[in-house]
C-alpha cells in the first residue's frame, strides 16, 4: 500500500528510545523527514546513526520545561521550512495508589505528559491548518478509560489527553488536520521496565513476575514491541487515513486491563 508520506516532514517527541523511536524508523522508512527529540544529546546522537542513511535531525530540548517547547518548535520547523506530521509521544507518569504519588511528581507528570502535548499542538495547529494538511497522533494509555487505583496519575493524564484529542481533533478536520490518539498496551520499553521494576518494589514482588503476569494477562499471550506501536501510527499519518480523525485507538494484544 501506498501510504503517500514521501518527503512529509515530522516531528517526533520522546524519541531517542522506546515507542518514538519506533515510531520514527517506521516514518523513515516512508521516505518521511524525521525530527528526533529528547532531552538526552548522546542518545540523540546513538539513534540518529541507528536510522543510518534515513533523512533526519535531531533537537534536544526537554519538553516539560514551557520555555522550551516554542524553543523545540521553532528550530523544527526551521529545518524544512514546515512540519508536516506531529507525533506527541514524549511522557512519563509514575506507577503507584494515590498515596504513593506526591504532589511533585503529579506537577512533573502533567508538565510533560499533559502540558508537553498541547504545547507542541497549540504551537504547530495554526500552520498546519493554513498549510491545509496536518496530522497528529497523540500516544496515550487505556488507562484514561480504564483507570487503575495502582496507576492513579497514568490513569488520570491519560483521561484528559484522550477528552483533548478528541475536543480538538472536531474543529481542525475542516482545515485538512487530523488528529487522533492511540494507546499503547504493555510496551517492552525501558520506561516499561523501569515501571514495572518500581512497582514489583511497591508490592514486594519481582519484575520477572510482573513481567510474566503481563504477558499472560494479555490475550495475543506477549507484551508488544514499539514497532507494533508505529504501524498504526505511521498508517494515521498517511494520505490513506484522510477520513480517520478523532479516533482513540488501542494497541494492546487484545488486553484491556494492566498489571
Ligand atoms: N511502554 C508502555 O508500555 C506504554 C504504555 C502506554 C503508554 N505509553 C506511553 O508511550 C510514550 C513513550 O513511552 P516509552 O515506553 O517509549 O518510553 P521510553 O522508552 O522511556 O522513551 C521515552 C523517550 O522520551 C524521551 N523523553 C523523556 N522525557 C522527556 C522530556 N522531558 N522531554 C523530551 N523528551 C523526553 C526519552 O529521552 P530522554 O530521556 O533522553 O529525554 C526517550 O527518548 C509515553 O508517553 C508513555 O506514557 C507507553
Amino acid at each position: 500500500m501506498e501510504l503517500g508520506i514521501s518527503g512529509r516532514v515530522a516531528l517526533v517527541t520522546g524519541s531517542s528510545q522506546g515507542i518514538g523511536f519506533g515510531v520514527a524508523q517506521a516514518l523513515a522508512a516512508e521516505g518521511a523527514y524525521v525530527i528526533l527529540n529528547g532531552r538526552d544529546s548522546d542518545r540523540l546522537a546513538q539513534a540518529r546513526s541507528l536510522l543510518g542513511h534515513a533523512a533526519c535531525s535531531v533537537i534536544a530540548g526537554d519538553l516539560s520545561q514551557a520555555e522550551q517547547v516554542p524553543q523545540v518548535i521553532e528550530k523544527a520547523s526551521g529545518i524544512r521550512g514546515r512540519i508536516d506530521i506531529l507525533i506527541n509521544n514524549a511522557g512519563s507518569t509514575p506507577a503507584g495508589r494515590i498515596e504513593d504519588v506526591s504532589d511533585e511528581d503529579w506537577y512533573r507528570s502533567i508538565d510533560l505528559k499533559l502540558l508537553g502535548y498541547v504545547r507542541c499542538m497549540r504551537a504547530l495547529l495554526p500552520a498546519m491548518r493554513s498549510q491545509k494538511w496536518g496530522r497528529i497522533v497523540n500516544i496515550i494509555g487505556s488507562a484514561g478509560y480504564q483507570p487503575r487505583a495502582t496507576y492513579i496519575a497514568g490513569s488520570a493524564i491519560n483521561a484528559a489527553l484522550l477528552s483533548l484529542t478528541k475536543g480538538l481533533a472536531s474543529e481542525a478536520a475542516a482545515d485538512n488536520v487530523l488528529i487522533n490518539g492511540i494507546s499503547p498496551g504493555p510496551i517492552r520499553t525501558q520506561r516499561w521496565l523501569d515501571q514495572i521494576a518500581h512497582r514489583a518494589r511497591l508490592e514486594g514482588t519481582t519484575k520477572e513476575k510482573l513481567e510474566a503476569r503481563a504477558s499472560q494477562i494479555t490475550p495475543v499471550g506477549r507484551v508488544g514491541k514499539p514497532e507494533d506501536i508505529a504501524g498504526l501510527t505511521v498508517f494515521l499519518c498517511s494520505e490513506r487515513a484522510s477520513f480517520i480523525t478523532g479516533g482513540l485507538f488501542d494497541v494492546d494484544g487484545g488486553g484491556r486491563v494492566g498489571i
